[in-house]
C-alpha cells in the first residue's frame, strides 16, 4: 500500500541513546502500512533569534519544510528540572513563526515522555500541552503516556518492554491515527 500520510517525530533529547527518541522508534513501528514516519534532527537548528528571520537559516527552512509536509506529530520529551528540555522548546518556538501561520497550526499531535525518574515527565508534559495549545494544534489528550523507570524498559535492541507502557501507546498511536483520518476526510 502506499503511504499517504506522514509523521514528523520530535524528540526533545538530543542524547544519542535517548530513551525518548527509542519511544519515537518504538510508536513509529506501531504506525499502519499508509503512514510514513521521519525523525526531526533539531540539533542543527540554532537558537530562536527574531534577527534571524530576516534571513532564515537554512536549517531553519529544512526544519519548516519537514513540518509543512507532516499530516500529524509525535512528541516525546525528557523532563529536565521539571519542565520540557530547552531544545524541544527552541524547535517549537521555531515552527511558532510566522506568526499565525505557523505549519503546526490545527495539525494533530500526541505526547509522550520517558524518564528513569518515578515521575514520568508529568511536569514537563504540563508544560508541553501549554504549548501546543499556543500553537493551536490538535492535541490528542488521552491516553496520557509517561514512561517512569525508563531504564527497566527497553530491551538492548530498544525496543519497549513493558506489557502496560506497550497497551498505552498502542492506544495513543491509533487515537493519533484516527485523528489525522479524521482531518483528512473533512478536508
Ligand atoms: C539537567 C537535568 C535535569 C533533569 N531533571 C529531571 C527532572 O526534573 N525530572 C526527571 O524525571 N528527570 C530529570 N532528569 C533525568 C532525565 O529524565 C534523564 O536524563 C533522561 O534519561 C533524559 O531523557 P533521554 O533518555 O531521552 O535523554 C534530568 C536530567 C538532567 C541532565
Amino acid at each position: 500500500m502506499s503511504e499517504r500520510f506522514h509523521i514528523v517525530g520530535i524528540s526533545g533529547s538530543l542524547r544519542k541513546h535517548s530513551h525518548n527518541t527509542q519511544l519515537l522508534h518504538n510508536a513509529a513501528a506501531l504506525l499502519p502500512e499508509d503512514f510514513r514516519f521521519t525523525l526531526a534532527d533539531i540539533s542543527v537548528l540554532p537558537l530562536y533569534n527574531q534577527d534571524l528571520e530576516s534571513e532564515l537559516p537554512e536549517a531553519v527552512k529544512q526544519f519548516a519544510e519537514l513540518l509543512h509536509s507532516g499530516n500529524g506529530f509525535l512528541i516525546s520529551s525528557p523532563e529536565y528540572n521539571g519542565q520540557l528540555s530547552g531544545a524541544l522548546k527552541n524547535a517549537l518556538d521555531w515552527a511558532s513563526r510566522p506568526a499565525l501561520q505557523t505549519p503546526l497550526a490545527q495539525k494533530p499531535v500526541a505526547l509522550m515522555g520517558a524518564t528513569p525518574g518515578m515521575g514520568g515527565t508529568g511536569r514537563a508534559q504540563v508544560g508541553i500541552r501549554s504549548l501546543l495549545f499556543a500553537l493551536n494544534m490538535d492535541s490528542v489528550n488521552r491516553p496520557e503516556f509517561l514512561l517512569p523507570q525508563s531504564h527497566t524498559k527497553f530491551d538492548e535492541s530498544g525496543a519497549l518492554t513493558d506489557p502496560m507502557a506497550q497497551q498505552i501507546m498502542q492506544q495513543l498511536v491509533d487515537n493519533l491515527v484516527t485523528k489525522i483520518k479524521k482531518h483528512a476526510s473533512e478536508q
